[in-house]
């Protein structure tokens, strides 16, 4: 039976500045280009996940601006279902400022305008049609009442609830045991570690695996953390396994991370069950999406990725069973 990915989450304007280096404090630089286009973790997770194969439905908020319109088009055009987006009156989309350095780090700024805007209402309406089998995949730039509504939402239907625990949270609200799988970066790993009483000192090696067990205990999912160029840790059970990244000249790392999330979503929502072969491919997407420019535009379809460069051909067979 076919399988639905539910996107519940933020939809961005990206004002991208390409500056040789990062103004420090009080300093003014000047950028060598600017791009406008559509990003917003949630609208990034699931273009990735669409152009990974899956059947994608958004359930997000839009502002009555050109940039709304701009975004939509964005999502349309990489077969996002957008029934569910709603476009708010009196509303800005919400905008990031993305400055990327040379060699690709980047900075964000983001005002949420309508992301602000999602209700408990328009999850109860996009996720009406959520079942077994289908997967519902979180962010932190909604409303966090929302966020953990959600997977409250998607949980009494039985569908897996996977969180991209980004931006780092500020409260544990959102973390609860609807989670099935947490994806987070070694960042977001020590605020989700602090503020769950799980450690949070995830910086060797080591401390990952450790800050990954503890945490996965205290929320009972899986929890998968990526370190750029060292890789990612995922744990099932008792046990870590390590992900190598591939490597490459980056030149934009925006969405890289999306890419990643929404790569593994597609992978679950087909019942893939070889975790850490799901993750390969996600960080071969992945490090297709930082070698190019921009947000949604960077992120590649399934096809790019088969010709594309991976870690060491990895899979332990490490099984994901999910919480009914
Ligand atoms: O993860 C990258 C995204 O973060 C950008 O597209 C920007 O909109 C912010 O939401």
């Amino acid at each position: 039976m076919p399988t639905t990915v539910f996107v519940v989450g933020s939809l961005n304007a990206d004002q991208l500045l390409e500056v040789l280096a990062f103004p420090a404090p009080g300093e003014t630089v000047l950028a060598s280009d600017v791009l406008i286009t559509a990003g917003g973790k949630g609208g990034n997770q699931a273009v990735a996940a669409a152009r990974a194969g899956a059947a994608v439905v958004m359930i997000g908020a839009l502002g009555d601006d050109a940039h709304g319109l701009l975004v939509r088009r964005a999502l349309t055009e990489s077969g996002v279902g957008t029934g569910w987006v709603g476009t708010v009156d009196g509303t800005h989309t919400g905008t990031a400022v993305v400055a990327v350095e040379a060699g690709g780090e980047n900075r964000i700024i983001v005002a949420s305008g309508a992301n602000a805007r999602l209700t408990g209402q328009d999850v109860e309406s996009g996720l009406a049609g959520a079942a077994p089998g289908d997967l519902v995949l979180l962010q932190l730039e909604t409303p966090v009442e929302v966020v953990a509504y959600a997977a409250r939402f998607a949980k009494e239907r039985g569908a897996t609830v996977l969180l991209n625990a980004a931006p780092a949270p500020a409260d544990s609200g959102c973390l609860t045991t609807d989670i099935d799988v947490l994806v987070v970066n070694q960042v977001e790993m020590r605020a989700v570690a602090r503020l769950i009483g799980a450690g949070g000192d995830a910086d060797g090696r080591e401390d990952v695996a450790a800050t990954v067990l503890a945490t996965s205990r205290a929320l009972d999912c899986v929890v998968v953390c990526t370190t750029g160029a060292g890789g990612a840790y995922v744990n099932v059970g008792d046990r870590v396994a390590h992900i190598p990244a591939v490597r490459v000249t980056a030149v934009d790392t925006t969405a890289a991370g999306d890419t990643y999330t929404g790569y593994l979503a597609a992978a679950l929502a087909r019942g893939e069950t070889d975790l850490t072969a799901s993750l390969t491919t996600a960080s071969a997407a992945a490090a297709v999406t930082v070698t190019r420019r921009g947000a949604m535009a960077s992120i590649p379809y399934a096809h790019e990725i088969d010709a594309a460069p991976r870690p060491h051909p990895y899979t332990d067979n490490t099984q994901l069973t999910t919480k009914g």
